[in-house]
């Protein structure tokens, strides 16, 4: 079942706050000069067209990047997301082009880093094949996100990043994101792993923090990112990211950057940021 089509989505609110947060811990990782490794689980097809007819159908990006693309005053690691964003779209009045997750990291890497890609839709992984094959740095597999987690884990390199960013199409997508975790994490324990969530419900959102707590997995910092009240009629009134093993002191660069994002990107006034630990060290 591979219905869904991150086309339709791309740029949109949510994006611009997982890829601010991923461009965060590139930056952190890629300080030290030994190599890194990053995995991308759920890669989706590495950049999008916003003209396309998917995109243009529900318009998401206009309320996502194209509110913020063309700022030029904004804390360090939004520039540089922005920075990205615009080498996209060089000399165009209206963002065309929006990078994701694989583009955004091919972009932070640098020479000695490596970047593993998984991705099943066959369209997505053929677009992906395209796109990166000439990159000695990156790999790409048509294969499920979970087998890839016990695949290529551990990886020889000391330090690293796991992006997991799955459709949540699926009922137990939220089961398997936990399971996923802890598959991950029993093989590198020493690696962080940025998970990705849509914030629907309260209940649903509350269930899948709980499950996270019972893994007995230590630092996991925790940010919400809402644009609407749970009250409004909006089904997807925000989104959210746990970390795991976040770098030193990057709980304060995501509270400036999601506060900073929030103003032009929230729908109602009286929404929160919120980041802090769901379990501590
Ligand atoms: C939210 S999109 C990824 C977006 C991408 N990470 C980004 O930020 O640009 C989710 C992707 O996961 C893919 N997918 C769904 N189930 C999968 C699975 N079990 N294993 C690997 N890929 C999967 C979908 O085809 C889709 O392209």
């Amino acid at each position: 079942m591979l219905s869904y089509r991150h086309l339709y989505h791309a740029g949109n609110f949510a994006d611009v706050v997982k890829h601010v947060v991923l461009v965060a811990l590139l930056e952190a990782i890629t300080r030290k000069p030994t190599p890194c490794y990053v995995q991308d689980t759920h890669a989706g097809c590495g950049a999008y067209a916003l003209d396309s007819h998917e995109a243009q159908q529900g318009k998401e990006h206009q309320d996502g990047i194209g509110r913020i693309w063309q700022i030029q005053e904004a804390p360090q690691v939004i520039h540089r997301y922005l920075e990205i964003v615009r080498e996209w779209n060089a000399g165009l009045p209206e963002p065309r082009y929006y990078p994701g997750s694989p583009a955004i990291a091919q972009s932070l890497l640098r020479k000695s880093d490596r970047l593993v890609l998984t991705e099943l839709h066959p369209q997505d992984h053929d677009a992906l094949v395209n796109q990166f094959q000439d990159d000695k740095r990156i790999r790409i597999h048509k294969q499920d996100a979970y087998q890839g987690l016990k695949a290529f884990l551990p990886p020889p390199e000391k330090r690293g990043l796991v992006l997991i960013d799955p459709p949540f199409e699926r009922k137990d997508e939220y089961d398997r994101v936990v399971a996923g975790l802890q598959t991950g994490y029993s093989r590198w324990s020493h690696g962080i792993y940025a998970i990705w969530y849509p914030i629907m419900s309260r209940g649903l959102q509350t269930r899948f923090l709980e499950a996270c707590v019972a893994t007995g997995i230590r630092k996991i910092l925790h940010c919400e990112f809402l644009i609407a009240p749970f009250s409004s009629d909006k089904r997807f009134v925000g989104c959210g990211m746990l970390i795991v093993n976040p770098p030193w002191q990057i709980d304060t660069t995501l509270e400036i950057c999601l506060q900073w994002l929030q103003v032009p990107l929230r729908q109602a006034n009286d929404v929160q940021v919120r980041v802090d630990w769901l379990v501590p060290e």
